[in-house]
């Protein structure tokens, strides 16, 4: 008989749901397929509405997710035709939308999903990277094809995606101008934005104008404003989790969704041991505590960056800082 772990899984109603903790099956890693055992996990609390939280790839509905799919742990086990990876490495990294996420001791992903984690950062700093930097990659040089020179607008600069999107930009030579709340104004600057803009004192479309690339985390209202601002040949990136199933055909060719990318996350990993790009921990949360990550009721957060559960029993284990 199979092993069993410790998960928080989702239950009731696709509307409202909440998180429990309870013990399921340990999986097991399938052909092409790693075994992880989580340290660290990275949360996203829009997540729980997205749509594969919601629905299986067949399209029927599902009420059984496990959510948050990036992770920091340690290769566990690996699946049948697996090749050059080795048990008992650190790596960080995303699984599929679709599986089971990390919110549990151990998941399951691929090998192209993941890549070793930076050695300078600890399991909690690592899981807060890769989606909000492979984010920030995919929609500054995959879909907007960002050049030295140009002028970016990245809408939401002190967020998990945001704060990536910043500094990858000016690492590129673009001009950076962000939007941010007057708390968080100094700390966007510091990474590497020449101009902050108060979202909540000012309207940023009578501060900018000739917009090169729109990086907008933040959608509704804001995104709709940027288009006004945009060059006539600029592009729009919006990763927003209400344009996803819009109809109006601009905001549809604007939306992306992450997807993980070895080649991408090994980059990401050597600007981090460089110290050229910076990951920002908003809170750690142990697992038991896990739900409030998704409802906000985190006390002792920072304002900006990404919260961070830690599985305790892994996390001793290995001593995690
Ligand atoms: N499509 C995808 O692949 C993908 C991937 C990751 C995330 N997402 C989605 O992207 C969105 C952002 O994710 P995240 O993880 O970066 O969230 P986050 O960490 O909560 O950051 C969003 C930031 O936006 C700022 N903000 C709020 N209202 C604003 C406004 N009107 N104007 C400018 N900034 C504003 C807030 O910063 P201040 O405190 O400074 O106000 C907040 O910290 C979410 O909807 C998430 O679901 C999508």
């Amino acid at each position: 008989m199979g092993q069993n772990m410790q998960v928080m899984r989702l239950t009731g109603p696709a509307e409202k749901p909440t998180l429990i903790e309870e013990e399921a099956p340990q999986p097991r890693p399938g052909r092409g397929e790693l075994l992880i055992r989580v340290v660290a996990a990275g949360v996203t609390p829009t997540e729980l509405k997205w749509y594969p939280t919601t629905h299986r790839k067949t399209g029927d509905k599902r009420t059984d997710a496990i959510p948050s799919h990036e992770f920091s742990g340690i290769i566990a086990a690996v699946g049948e035709e697996v090749a050059d990876v080795k048990i008992g490495s650190e790596i960080y990294g995303m699984n599929d939308w679709f599986a089971h996420g990390a919110l549990a001791e151990y998941c399951v992903t691929q090998p192209a999903s993941v890549a070793t984690k930076p050695a300078r950062l600890t399991h909690i700093e690592a899981a807060s990277v890769p989606i909000g930097a492979l984010t920030a990659w995919q929609g500054l040089f995959d879909h907007a094809k960002l050049q030295a020179g140009e002028r970016v607008l990245v809408h939401g600069g002190s967020g998990g995606v945001g704060l990536f999107a910043v500094q990858l930009a000016r690492k590129q030579g673009a001009h950076v101008i962000a939007t941010a709340s007057a708390h968080n104004l100094e700390f966007v600057s510091g990474l590497g934005a020449e101009q902050v803009i108060d979202y909540q004192a000012a309207r940023f479309e009578e501060r900018v104008r000739d917009i090169d690339v729109v990086f907008d985390t933040v959608g509704g209202e804001t995104l709709e404003r940027s288009w006004a601002v945009l060059k006539p040949n600029g592009r729009m990136v919006t990763i927003a989790a209400d344009a996803e199933g819009n109809t109006d055909g601009r905001v549809k060719q604007a939306f992306f969704i992450v997807e993980p990318n070895r080649k991408e996350l090994i980059e990401i990993g050597k600007l981090l041991d460089a110290g050229q790009l910076q990951t920002i921990v908003d809170a750690v949360v142990p697992f038991s505590q896990a739900p409030a990550a998704f409802t906000g009721a985190v006390q002792g957060r920072l304002g900006r960056g990404k919260l961070v559960v830690t599985l305790a029993a892994a996390g001793s284990a290995i001593g995690i800082g």
